[in-house]
């Protein structure tokens, strides 16, 4: 597929890894602004969209097809590898980041005052997460189950309390549009995780740590976003 200034970016992102990786170094947001063209996502981002298609391109000539594609693994799969790859790094990233911010703090916060503000703003984005996939491990992903599962024949399915699939679907993606916020302003906050020059290694660590929640949460929110939720919307609207 070749792409233009006019592409989703999220259609960007879910060709391969390699090109969501360019859009995550660019500061191209393509999972919350997925819908977006590479055009006014380049815009938002203040990138050269030409650049980011000249990158795009090169990287196709060396992207091979064996790329991870989560388009075509079963549903089932797809929601197995989102708790084990991303749930359980969530729920262990937390508490250790954390305890990195009240270490800093101690030391920093004094001088810095800005990881108290990132503290807060952890605070909040851990608690949110943790209800998050809460609901996504308890309601949503074993509904999706029951409708690939159903649709394999076997298997049946009642009509949901939440009706249909779109509508916890549309809770969550509004969660994801908050996560990512408060991401983002941790990461002005952090001054784009650049450590002051006074820094000591446990600061270091915690703003590596933090760049590392946000990556993960973009991978994370785009695979649910842009793959579970459309592809179980489909296989519900098969069935139901
Ligand atoms: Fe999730
Ligand atoms: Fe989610």
């Amino acid at each position: 597929m070749s792409f233009t200034t006019e592409t989703k970016v999220k259609e960007i992102a879910l060709s391969n890894p390699q090109a969501r990786q360019i859009l995550e170094d660019a500061g191209v947001d393509y999972c919350c602004g997925g819908g977006k063209s590479l055009h006014d996502a380049c815009l938002s981002a203040e990138v050269s969209a030409a650049e980011i298609l000249e990158r795009l391109k090169k990287n196709r000539q060396e992207v091979n097809a064996d790329a991870a594609s989560w388009t075509s693994a079963s549903l089932s799969e797809l929601t197995l590898h989102i708790r084990e790859k991303h749930h359980q790094y969530v729920r262990a990233a937390i508490p250790s980041i954390q305890a990195l911010l009240v270490k800093v703090k101690a030391k920093h916060g004094a001088v810095h005052p800005e990881v108290a503000v990132i503290e807060e703003l952890f605070a909040k984005i851990g608690r949110e997460m943790i209800m998050h996939m809460q609901k996504e491990e308890q309601i949503l992903f074993p509904y999706i189950d029951t409708v690939e599962r159903a649709i394999k024949g076997k298997g049946s399915i009642e009509p949901p309390f939440f009706q249909t699939v779109r509508n916890p679907i549309q809770a969550m993606m509004r969660e994801h549009d908050s996560a990512g916020d408060l991401a983002r302003q941790i990461r002005t906050a952090s001054g784009d995780y650049t450590p002051p020059a006074d820094a000591c290694a446990s600061f270091k660590a915690l703003y590596e740590d933090l760049k590392r929640f946000e990556l993960d949460l973009h991978e994370h929110v785009h695979l649910e976003n842009n793959v579970l939720f459309p592809r179980a919307v489909e296989a519900e609207t098969a069935i139901l």
